[in-house]
């Protein structure tokens, strides 16, 4: 069997050399190609009085300004159609208000400076804090409920409230947002676009043109990342570079410089959540009643998706009987807030981290004693009433990492250290993840995919997933490779495209491998059956046979994931095909005088089911990690106050998870006799999950603060945990001491 076969990458060899095709790369493969910059506004939120290209064109090179008047179609980026392409009222610092095509970059770059733009400044709205306060909210609210949390607050034995807030995160892939179109003689539209979603930037191009889907193709080679970023932010991009190629009759390229997406472009959303929550005499939860407001910035795009996700969280791997989840999305004048690496999941269960990691010092009971006492067991439901199924594997992953890691013999260790230590100290903590993967709208889980076997043997997969450097592609090789029994030099694989398999969903939900595994095995095994009573003594023999015998040698294959079903009014139903488990414990040293901090020793157990891939993905555990350890610790998003003007715009003063922040052992294990049955050859997705696995690295940052304090010191940490944020939680820890021993 190729699948579970440890591979590298499928284009590795092509990312290292530099030889791999990324969007942008084809612009110096095509001729007459027009740049296109945009113009930006200076304001959060302001009303353009006048708006005057003219003197663009007095620029060389500059050979059309495209506006709002240009627009066949709709004049709409988006699919709620509250994202206007070309807006007429600013509603973010940076907000492009039209855009200016020429024969260079800098061209259209100067082009762009000399629009003449009149504004109107309007009150705006950039603090999460103060949308709440002026009720500024855009969508449905949401509200999960299961139990009853009156009577479960009233029963507890201690019950505690608190608030809770979280930064979001910008995506920084290395390759920004990029599109090429052009059009053919017979007004064809032919849109190259770094995009998880094809067929959803195909849509929204035809509908700012006015086409129909059957006029436009989309198509992606590959993305220099994505994580959730181009789920949604590409479309916009797409259509400029597909308006102006259809006005100028050119090929246009739109490719933001790391500014322009940065300032432009939407990010994760931040959080602010208000908690009240029970306890039995034991430490078990009774009831947790919580608010969360979401940060969406100017419009909806998908906010409310993750808001939904980032609700059905809220429990990460613990049983509450008693639950009720209030979810807003605020409007602020910011940028559009979007899809990133776990969709709301993490947001949602750095909640209920934060109330275990507060109160487990109010309780008198050790943090990872109080989170294994509150785990799922077997017949329990989530607060949306799916049952949990293989509850038991959260219990094997911790026992695995428990042992592996010799927490035992190093938790002692650590508080020998922090005895002896004043001025330094150490926490050691371990957290549990747990994940639905699926898609919460039903509809989205299905997937199709294109099977060619040629005359000779040689077989070329498509399938509608796009590669964004999480493996998707290798593991689309693998299975076709292992169901038609050949291998794998004889599978080739072709670019997403559109007009190759239509009405795909988005790359995303980390079900990538889930849905168009399972499309292209169906695809293949259609061919299999065909071909069976074929004679021959080897494969290339007997397809050649059944071309002369007159066999149909390509299929197009489909998948549904069956079971699933989700009332979004009620927030109630089995959304999630299965959920992926993991564990880590993560070790931290802080200094006392600056915050400062290393991550010393991580150890991860997760659970992918029987794995197709265990390189690809032993990758996906650990960049998500560092990716979440960023998040919580690094990566601090700043708008100034005055003017919505995103202050952190480069990575000299936003900063990324590196080399120099991979923790000094990282021991990376896969769990063991984890098949998942009814999941493509047993394997469970991998994509999100690990990111989250990072709150251990928070809780312990937590421990090591208290240790600055008296026993019992419960601290209050803020995310991102920067090293500032650090310093303070020690000052506050030390306060503490000083009045407890004075
Ligand atoms: N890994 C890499 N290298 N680059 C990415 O952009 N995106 C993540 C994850 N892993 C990403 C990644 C996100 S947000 C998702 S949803 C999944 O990959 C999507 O791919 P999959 O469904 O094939 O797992
Ligand atoms: Mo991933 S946030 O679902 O693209």
């Amino acid at each position: 069997m190729i699948v579970g076969t440890p591979l590298p990458h499928e284009s590795a060899a092509l990312h290292v050399t530099g030889a791999a095709l990324f969007t942008d790369d084809l612009v110096g493969r095509t001729r007459d190609v027009l740049h296109a910059h945009p113009v930006q506004a200076p304001h959060a939120h302001a009303r353009i009085v006048r708006l005057d290209p003219a003197p663009a064109y007095d620029v060389p090179g500059v050979v059309r300004v495209l506006t709002g008047d240009d627009v066949p179609g709709v004049n709409d980026a988006g699919v709620r159609h509250d994202e206007p392409l070309f807006p007429t009222e600013v509603m973010f610092h940076g907000h492009a208000v039209c855009w200016v095509l020429a024969e260079s970059l800098e061209a259209a770059r100067l082009g762009a400076a000399a629009v003449e733009v009149d504004y109107e400044p309007l009150p705006s709205i950039v603090d999460l804090r103060d949308a709440i306060a002026a009720e500024s909210y855009q969508g449905n609210r949401l509200l999960l409920e299961s139990g009853d949390v009156e009577a479960g607050l009233d029963a507890a034995v201690h019950v505690f409230e608190g608030e809770t807030e979280m930064a979001g995160q910008e995506h920084f892939y290395l390759e920004t947002q990029a599109s090429l179109a052009h059009v053919d003689e017979s007004g064809q539209i032919f849109v190259q676009c770094s995009t998880q979603h094809p067929t959803e930037t195909q849509e929204i191009v035809a509908h700012v043109l006015g086409l129909h889907s059957h006029d436009v193709t989309v198509q992606c080679l590959r993305m220099g990342g994505g994580f959730g970023g181009k789920e949604m932010q590409p479309h916009g991009y797409a259509a400029i570079a597909a308006l102006g190629a259809t006005l100028t009759g050119r090929p246009v390229r739109v490719r933001l410089t790391r500014a322009q997406d940065v300032t432009m472009t939407g990010k994760r959303h931040g959080f602010h959540a208000t908690w009240r929550v029970g306890f039995d005499a034991d430490g078990r939860l009774v009831a947790l009643d919580t608010a969360l407001t979401s940060d969406g910035g100017w419009s909806l795009d998908l906010s409310e998706p993750v808001l939904s996700r980032a609700l059905c969280h809220v429990d990460n791997a613990y049983w509450i009987p008693n639950v009720r989840a209030v979810g807003r999305v605020a409007r602020t004048n910011k940028t559009s807030q979007t899809a990133f690496r776990g969709f709301g999941g993490p947001q949602g269960m750095l909640v209920v981290e934060d109330v275990l990691g507060r109160c487990a010092p109010l309780l008198g009971i050790a943090a990872d004693e109080l989170r294994r006492r509150n785990f799922y067991a077997d017949g329990q439901a989530t607060p949306y009433g799916q049952p949990v199924r293989h509850p038991e594997r959260i219990e094997r992953a911790w026992q695995q990492v428990t042992e592996s890691g010799e927490l035992a013999r190093r938790t002692a260790e650590v508080a020998a250290f922090n005895e002896a230590s004043p001025h330094r100290k150490r926490g050691l903590a371990i957290t549990p993840v747990k994940f639905g993967i699926s898609f919460n709208f039903t509809s989205f889980n299905q997937a199709g995919a294109l099977v060619l076997v040629y005359k000779d043997g040689s077989v070329l997969i498509n399938h509608g997933g796009t590669e964004m450097g999480q493996g998707l592609h290798t593991k689309m090789l693998q299975v076709a490779a292992s169901t038609l029994g050949v291998p794998l030099a004889k599978v080739r694989l072709a670019p997403t495209r559109t007009d190759k398999v239509p009405n795909t969903s988005a790359t995303a939900a980390s079900s990538g491998t889930d849905l168009n595994g399972a499309a292209v095995k169906d695809a293949c095994e259609q061919i299999l059956e065909r071909l069976a009573g074929v004679p021959g003594d080897t494969w290339e023999a007997r397809v050649h046979r059944a071309y002369l015998d007159r066999i149909q040698l390509f299929a197009a294959g489909y998948y549904k994931t069956d079971g699933l079903h989700w009332d979004p009014g009620a927030m109630r139903g089995n959304p999630f095909k299965y959920f992926a488990y993991g564990v880590a414990a993560s070790e931290v040293e802080v200094d006392g005088f600056t915050g400062s901090y290393v991550v010393r020793r991580v150890d991860v157990v997760q659970d992918v089911g029987d794995s197709l891939s265990p390189l690809v993905d032993l990758g996906q555990v650990e960049g998500g990690f560092v990716q979440g350890v960023g998040w919580l610790t690094l990566e601090d998003l700043r708008w100034d106050g005055r003017d919505g003007r995103l202050a952190t715009q480069s990575a000299s003063t936003y900063k990324l998870p590196s080399l120099s922040e991979m923790p000094e052992v990282f021991n990376v294990a896969l769990l063991e006799d984890a098949t998942e049955t009814g999941a493509v050859y047993g394997s469970k997705a991998v994509g999100e999950p690990p990111l989250m696995l990072a709150f251990s690295v928070r809780e312990a940052l937590r421990q090591a603060a208290a240790a600055f304090g008296p026993p019992g010191t419960s601290v209050e940490l803020a995310s991102p945990a920067t090293p500032e944020a650090v310093f303070w939680a020690v000052e506050r820890a030390r306060e503490r001491s000083l009045s407890w021993t004075g």
